[in-house]
């Protein structure tokens, strides 16, 4: 007589009957297990937190002070941008700005980067505010001392005077964004033609004007090309199959921990990489350039060995993998139907 083998199904049935001691005790075991399974995630993404989000006087690095640096002098823009009867404001955001300037020109950081320069002609923008609204008697010595010394040797450059005048989008580009986000679609079949990398950098920065968390810009796109480091890639994540081994271009969107101060910001990597890849993914559609996310939803393990493979610092927190490249002539595309607007929208 030919035996099966009872299922797993069957024997935890007969467990459950004949010793529900032990199977109540396996049960609770499996369910801790599963627990600390999740806390592992949880304790991989507090480790970069703790590793990686903080400021310090002590840490110079050009990532964490161009961070600490934005984060200062962008206080100020947006005060001279603030509506109504104008006033004093900023006594802690110049001195901080000022100081992170006099930290900048010390570690002999290059002072025409663009951060440098918004932070100088920030400072100059509010110099000349003051004359409207001058500081109290006891805060005016070392204010005015302190934006003297920064922007002392640091002649003006016009181009990235601020504020300027906010530009309302006329109608036309209006219907032609409406219909950018009409045909774009997830694509998975490309052809073998490789995106030349001007037109990637061009897509790449109009992704830049994308807002930020206080304009710190924490993304970085990492770019792969060849064949190989792109499989490897590939093969830690999930959802490429059937079309991976199309792909000439992979990007891997990160943000950058060292652009947040601490663990209040723990959700601001993915809220701004959000945003950021957003923007890419439109502005590489408007160029022609076909794309589809790839979920990041790994082990801390995986994570740690796509950071190994693709050569991605630490610090880097990995948003998504972005497919990237031409269709194939006569691609498909699923209908993707979206719910129903007033489904999703609750006017209050
Ligand atoms: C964060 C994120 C992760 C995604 N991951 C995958 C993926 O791993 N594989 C895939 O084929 N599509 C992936 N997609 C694409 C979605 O399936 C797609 O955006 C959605 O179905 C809507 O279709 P559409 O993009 O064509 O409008 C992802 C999309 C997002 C935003």
């Amino acid at each position: 007589m030919q035996t099966t083998a009872p299922s797993f199904k069957q024997l935890q049935g007969t467990l459950r009957q004949r010793v529900p001691f032990l199977y109540g005790l396996l049960r609770q075991g499996r369910h801790r297990m599963h627990w600390w399974a999740k806390m592992r995630y949880y304790l991989h993404d507090m480790k970069h937190a703790v590793s990686h989000m903080f400021w310090d006087q002590r840490v110079n690095t050009y990532e964490k002070l161009s961070a600490e640096l934005i984060f200062q002098f962008h206080k100020l823009e947006k005060g001279l941008c603030m509506p109504g009867k104008p006033r004093f404001f900023g006594r802690d955001p110049v001195m901080a700005t000022c100081r992170l300037v006099e930290r900048w020109k010390a570690q002999g950081f290059a002072q025409d980067d663009p951060v440098f320069v918004g932070a100088i002609e920030t400072l100059r923008a509010y110099r000349t505010r003051l004359g409207d609204t001058p500081p109290p008697a006891a805060d005016a010595g070392p204010i005015f001392e302190a934006l003297e010394r920064a922007l002392m040797s640091v002649p003006p450059q016009p181009e990235f005077a601020t504020p300027r005048p906010y530009r309302q989008t006329d109608a036309e580009v209006s219907a032609m964004f409406d219909q950018l986000c009409q045909d774009r679609r997830s694509v998975r079949a490309f052809d073998s033609r490789v995106v030349p990398l001007p037109v990637l950098e061009g897509a790449i920065q109009a992704a830049q004007l994308s807002p930020s968390a206080c304009n710190r810009q924490p993304c970085r796109v990492h770019v792969y090309r060849d064949r190989e480091r792109i499989d490897a890639l590939l093969k830690l994540q999930n959802g490429n199959a059937g079309f991976g081994h199309m792909l000439t271009t992979l990007l891997v969107i990160a943000a950058d921990g060292n652009s947040f101060f601490d663990a209040s910001e723990r959700n601001e990597p993915y809220v701004d990489g959000g945003l950021f890849s957003m923007s890419l993914i439109l502005a590489l559609q408007a160029r022609g350039i076909a794309t589809c996310c790839l979920n990041w939803c790994v082990s801390p393990a995986t994570d740690l060995e796509a950071h190994r493979r693709g050569d991605i610092p630490a610090h880097h927190k990995i948003i998504m993998y972005l497919a990237v490249g031409y269709p194939l002539e006569g691609a498909l595309a699923p209908k993707s139907a979206r719910r129903p607007t007033d489904s999703i929208v609750r006017i209050h």
